[in-house]
């Protein structure tokens, strides 16, 4: 056959198995594999049925998403899925693992499907920018039901084979020994000449849904997916299953998944799909560097933060110990911490067990001697280098020689934070995002001293609480929070130009991010970063810099927690427009010289994403990120950016960099040279048509 597919016999049975690690993608050669070893298991005449089986972790899990950018190569899925179903001999496939998109898709393709317990089977394609290409659309609907198919495709959610028993999509669960199950089903299949139907001759019964379930599904995903053309394809594609005959439906389902996979959204998507997964492999580091064993944390602080850093680790099944100098604050750390995860209960994302199991891992003290067997520390107290510094040389002495010491800070300076140890190469930057339970993003900073050990053992954690762990720099505010610097500078500016909170927040969720900017600054408390601000070394000596903040916190409005910042909140917590802050913006642009004027839509957007787009390719250049991925899969993760963009790196080259570059220029010259420049590693690499992602 080819080098990823081979036929075997067992007896009267053909066994067709892939083996394409890591997760038997389907490329080329197990397309043109599947159809060799069809082709023979038909025309030997000894063969009565075919099972389709995967060597390694997993059935298919999907298409191979590298080929979707480059040209597509013979034989294509759809024909290949349908020599499937047109075998002239019952194929079972043998499920196992995460059978994802085209590799779902396969398995619809078969006449049976037994399946080892704990298998996920779901149509994802969506969270790529796709649809389903190859038939899942009208497959899916056919075995589960309409209303099924329609939640799995606009959810992307992989849904365990025993949810699905009682359907036509699973025949058979079994516990072990999945090939040798699938082999004896084969032969029960023959011997019982049980008819082998393919799941396109099914029909969807008329009364199985309820007719406005198709614009219901519509409005939700218009909402959950706001700006995003998949899901809506989607729906229309399980719409026509039931409207049109199947291969009418089919063929409209491949013209949409086509003009999917060629759009700037699905791009964007497959960009972030690999960039999320690329942040785990660290540049330079010799592959003989091992992570240390980590079981037993101590988190310095039970603020809020503190409070959801002890949930990453407890939930993740590592021993906890919570520090905090009163017992008051501790006790109050605890009953939080214990609400947090029954809100978690509520909403069925754990049981009861699992709540009790959580709480029983974190212990809490307010002795510092009781941290001295933890392997790590994450430092989660108050934003001050002495503080900080005091904090960590007292760790110093209380914690084992091997223990790493990570600090929380947003900002501080890590080398300065080493210095109050004996121990800089196991000091490091574990910085988390509000709320740290919930909030997929870890940047992991390397100071100046950090070890490579300690650097792959805090990645290699990470990934162990299920975060997005990217590799970062020192620099004031590291990667994603220098960056939100240059957005919310832009936005302040543009209030003293004379834009409302409520444009700009209009303009930006227009865009696609999640939420404004100054909606985000209002939940997040705006004295937070006008402290940071004045802890920042390199602060600009312009007196607009973050004026409207500024003004905001000095007259004590500072965001939702007073009930007023840049908007007004009423005692339902819901924001409403304040005229008065506009008059006191006005009243400061008088007195600061700043005309101002109508501010259109697409500026406020441009001059937001453009200012970030800039800091980013500054941050590339000084190596604090090591890659534009990088940067991109901490702003998709821990800023709300939208997917179907990709992250501000991959904006900036889908625009063209050429493009971006004179957009930067227009600004200079609108706006004055102080923050518009164009970063040296745009202009070179829009002059030598580089790319940066
Ligand atoms: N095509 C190409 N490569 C793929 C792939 C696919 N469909 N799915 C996974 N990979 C690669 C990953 O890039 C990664 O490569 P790397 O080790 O070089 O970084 C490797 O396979 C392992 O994937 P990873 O996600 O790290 O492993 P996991 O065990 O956490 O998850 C899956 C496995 C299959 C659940 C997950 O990779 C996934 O969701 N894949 C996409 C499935 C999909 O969307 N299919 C529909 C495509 S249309």
């Amino acid at each position: 056959m080819t080098s990823t597919v081979t036929l075997e016999k067992n007896n009267n049975i053909a066994v067709i198995a892939i083996n394409n690690p890591p997760v038997n993608a389907l490329s080329q050669s197990v397309r043109q594999g599947i159809v060799e070893a069809l082709t023979a298991a038909e025309n030997d005449a000894d063969i009565a049925a075919v099972v389709l089986a995967c060597e390694g972790r997993t059935f298919i899990a999907g298409a191979d998403i590298s080929e979707f950018g480059k040209p597509p190569l013979e034989p294509h899925l759809p024909d290949v899925l349908q020599r499937l179903q047109q075998s002239s001999k019952p194929v079972i496939a043998a499920l196992q693992g995460t059978v994802l998109g085209g590799g779902f898709e396969t398995a619809l393709s078969c006449h049976f499907r037994v399946a080892l317990q704990g298998t996920k089977v779901g149509l994802p394609e969506v969270n790529l920018g796709l649809i389903p290409g190859s038939g899942g659309t009208q497959l899916l609907p056919r075995v589960v039901g309409v209303e099924t198919a329609l939640q799995m495709i606009t959810s992307c959610k992989q849904e365990k084979v025993e949810k699905l028993v009682d359907t036509d999509a699973i025949d058979q669960i079994v516990d072990d020994n999945l090939l040798h199950a699938a082999i004896d089903f084969a032969k029960t299949v023959v011997s019982e000449q049980r008819a082998a139907v393919a799941v396109p001759e099914r029909s969807i019964a008329a009364d199985s849904f309820v007719a406005d379930i198709f614009d219901q599904y519509r409005k939700t995903a218009a909402k959950r997916a706001r700006g995003q053309t998949a899901p809506q394809l989607a729906i229309d594609s399980v719409e026509n299953a039931v409207k049109l005959p199947f291969d009418e439906a089919l063929a409209k389902e491949r013209e949409m998944f086509l003009s999917c996979r060629a759009s700037s959204q699905s791009r964007a998507m497959r960009h972030a799909f690999f960039a999320e997964r690329q942040v785990a492999k660290l540049e330079g580091i010799d592959k003989s560097v091992q992570p240390l064993d980590i079981n037993e944390v101590a988190i310095i602080g039970a603020g809020t933060m503190g409070q959801g850093i002890a949930m990453c680790f407890a939930s993740a099944g590592l021993q906890v110990r919570l520090l905090e100098l009163s017992e008051d604050n501790l006790q109050t750390g605890l009953a939080s911490i214990y609400t947090r995860y029954q809100q978690n209960v509520k909403r069925g994302r754990m049981s009861e067990q699992q709540l009790t199991d959580c709480m029983d891992r974190i212990q809490g003290t307010c002795e510092y001697d009781d941290l001295a067997g933890v392997d790590l520390v994450v430092e989660a107290a108050f934003e001050n280098l002495q503080v900080k510094q005091q904090i960590f040389s007292t760790l110093d002495k209380v914690c084992k020689p091997e223990a790493l010491l990570a600090t929380n800070t947003s900002y501080l300076d890590i080398d300065q934070i080493a210095t109050a140890t004996s121990r800089p190469e196991k000091v490091l930057g574990m910085h988390f995002f509000s709320p740290a339970n919930i909030m997929k993003l870890l940047e992991v900073v390397r100071a100046d001293k950090t070890s490579d050990e300690t650097l792959v053992t805090a990645m290699q954690l990470g990934r162990k609480i299920r975060k997005i762990s990217v590799a970062v720099g020192v620099c004031y505010g590291f990667v994603g929070n220098r960056m939100y610097a240059c957005y919310g500078r832009e936005a302040n500016m543009l209030l003293l130009e004379g834009a409302s909170p409520e444009q700009i927040d209009k303009a930006m969720q227009a865009w696609g991010m999640a939420m404004g900017p100054l909606a985000v600054n209002d939940m997040s408390g705006i004295d937070i970063a006008y402290k940071a601000r004045r802890e920042n070394p390199d602060l600009p000596d312009d007196p607009c810099y973050f004026r409207a903040a500024d003004l905001m916190v000095e007259s004590g409005r500072l965001g939702q927690k007073t009930s007023a910042g840049f908007y007004q909140y009423d005692e339902d917590g819901k924001k409403h427009a304040d005229a008065s802050v506009l008059e006191v913006f006005t009243a400061e642009a008088k007195r600061l010289g700043v005309e101002q004027r109508e501010i259109s839509e697409q500026e406020i957007q441009d001059r937001l994403v453009f200012a970030l787009i800039n800091e980013g390719a500054r941050i590339l250049n000084e190596g604090i990120a090591a890659r534009a991925g990088d940067i991109d899969a901490i702003w998709l993760n821990g800023y709300g950016f939208p997917r179907f963009r990709g992250g501000p790196m991959c904006y900036a080259q889908e625009l063209g960099l050429k493009n971006v570059v004179s957009r930067i220029e227009q600004f200079r010259e609108q706006l004055g040279d102080r923050y518009w420049q164009p970063a040296e590693r745009l202009v070179t690499l829009a002059e030598t048509d580089g790319t940066l992602v």
